[in-house]
């Protein structure tokens, strides 16, 4: 069998067992990153299936990533949650990386909602801070649209003007504005990992117009709008990169960073998800 046609044959084999297992329609889909897990709380569960469950999904590797999709209520919406995401570091291929993505498309999601923990390179950031993304830099990872194109999914070369919806960026910066909280607008760099970086890196990705990096995110959004999907995406800052002179990064330190701010996101996804 073809490349496109057998990967397509898997993408629709985990959409109809989803199917069987629930009946909802989900129109949004959220991608929660690291440290930041704990938002399916917020949503009404109706069900929940384990990723080793799903024809052909991925396992994610990582702590602080749970593995498992919530289908629920949020805001009154039916929504899809991904707690625990699949990272280019932990050694999949691109493609793996966004095939749940893809099986939200085939669900009916429409709209998806990415969050992440990212390192600052901009002086004005401090850990702890909020950053949407407006835009990204994709040219360290593999994109996931490399092989034979998807016709059922997309065009063979998508448009990329506007990665992350200006109308959900607008809504979510209006959002921040009624509760008072200083949310960033700002670039992100995507990384393989799964070392941070050396100082000259993040020197680098400053020059090169970024103010955040991280290593999740950037393959999820490309495979978004290769299918028309809308995105939003959201950075916590779980550190510095260049400010502290002797800064040493760790992963507990990103999931302590990302679980303080957690309670912010959470609600500018919740009430974003209520005026979609
Ligand atoms: N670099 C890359 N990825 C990250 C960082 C960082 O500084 N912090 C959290 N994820």
């Amino acid at each position: 069998m073809a490349m496109g046609k057998k990967a397509m044959k898997q993408l629709n084999e985990a959409a109809k067992f989803l199917k069987k297992q629930y009946a909802g329609v989900p129109t949004v889909g959220i991608v929660l990153g690291s440290g930041l897990g704990n938002f399916t709380e917020e949503i009404e569960v109706e069900k929940e299936v384990a990723y080793e469950d799903i024809p052909h999904f991925p396992v994610s590797t990582v702590s602080g990533h749970k593995s498992k999709l919530v289908f629920g209520k949020l805001s009154g919406k039916t929504v899809v949650a991904m707690a625990g995401r699949f990272h280019f570091y932990e050694g999949y291929k691109a493609h793996d990386i966004v095939f749940p993505i893809r099986v939200m498309k085939l669900l009916g999601v429409e709209t998806l909602l990415l969050s992440n923990a990212a390192g600052s390179v901009n002086p004005d950031y401090k850990v702890g801070d909020l950053m949407i993304i407006k835009d990204h830099i994709s040219f360290f990872t593999p994109n996931p649209l490399i092989g034979k194109n998807m016709e059922e999914l997309g065009p063979r070369f998508p448009d990329m003007s506007e990665p992350y919806k200006k109308s959900l960026i607008d809504k979510a910066k209006a959002i921040s504005v009624a509760h008072n909280y200083n949310v960033k607008e700002g670039v992100y760099v995507a990384v393989t990992g799964p070392t941070f970086e050396t100082r000259a890196e993040y020197v680098f990705i400053k020059v090169a117009g970024g103010d955040v990096v991280g290593m999740s995110t950037v393959q999820e959004c490309i495979a978004a709008n290769h299918m028309g999907m809308q995105v939003f995406a959201m950075s916590v800052v779980t550190d510095v990169g260049l400010q502290e002179v002797h800064a040493v990064i760790s992963h507990e330190e990103v999931l302590e960073a990302a679980k303080r701010a957690e309670p912010k996101l959470a609600t500018i996804f919740k009430e974003l998800v209520a005026a979609i």
